[in-house]
């Protein structure tokens, strides 16, 4: 999984499948993340169907995370431009492994919280309901920590595409253009 530094004659981009991955899932995340942190600002009336929207967006994420690591594990990404430091090359791997954990871990503790407050899915034309009872001693801890890994993934996300910034507007490497869709590349 790990990437070597100083290309050789491999690809110098992630391919399509991988960016509309990235991009789809940084969309959702945003969506998402917004829905999370308004929950408590909905009327009551219109709460249950806004966690419903929240939590079916989470669904999607979880599906396309999941997909997003198969792709992963069977297509090598592009070496790193040879003028990427050695620190950068190090650093990003780890990073990347976090983000992945958390996007897997906080929908599932999402769907732990959303199950045991007796949460039925809506998604439209079929309903989901496992019949669980609301629990208290089960939704509220899972809730904090659903939020906390939550905040800790946009404050990693937020770090990952500053970094991304940094490597395009001061450094000038090429690593934002791995990962951006662009008809000039060769
Ligand atoms: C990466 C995906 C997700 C993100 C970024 C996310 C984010 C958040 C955030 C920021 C909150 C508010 C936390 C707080 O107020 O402290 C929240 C609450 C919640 N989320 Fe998620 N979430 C995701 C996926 C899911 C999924 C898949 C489900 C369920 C299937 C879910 C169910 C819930 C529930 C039930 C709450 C608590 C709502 C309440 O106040 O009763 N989330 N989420
Ligand atoms: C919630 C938002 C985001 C998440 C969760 C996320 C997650 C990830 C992950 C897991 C990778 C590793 C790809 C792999 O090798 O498997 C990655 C790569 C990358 N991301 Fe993001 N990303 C987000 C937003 C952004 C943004 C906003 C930017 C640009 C401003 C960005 C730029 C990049 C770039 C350039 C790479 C390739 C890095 C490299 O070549 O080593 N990402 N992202």
């Amino acid at each position: 999984m790990a990437r070597t530094l100083n290309p050789s004659t491999g690809p110098v981009a992630y391919g399509p499948v991988a960016m509309a991955l990235h991009w789809a899932i940084a969309a959702l995340i945003v969506v998402a993340g917004i829905l999370g942190l308004l929950h408590d600002s909905w009327p009551k009336a219109t709460q249950a169907f806004w966690i419903n929207i929240h939590a079916v967006t989470g669904l999607l994420i979880l599906a396309l995370v999941a997909a997003r690591i198969w792709w992963r594990l069977r297509h090598t990404p592009p070496d790193l431009p040879p003028d990427v430091g050695e620190f950068s090359a190090r650093l990003s791997y780890p990073v990347h492994l976090l983000l992945y954990a958390l996007l897997l871990v906080i929908p599932l503790i999402g769907i732990v919280t959303f199950v045991w407050h007796g949460r039925v899915f809506d998604f439209g034309l079929v309903r989901l309901d496992f019949g669980v009872k609301s629990n208290r001693a089960v939704f509220h801890p899972t809730e904090n920590l659903h939020g906390y890994l939550a905040y800790a993934l946009f404050g990693l996300a937020g770090l990952h595409a500053l970094a991304a910034l940094w490597h395009h507007l001061v450094l000038r490497d090429g690593v934002l253009m791995r990962m951006w869709p662009s008809s000039k590349r060769t």
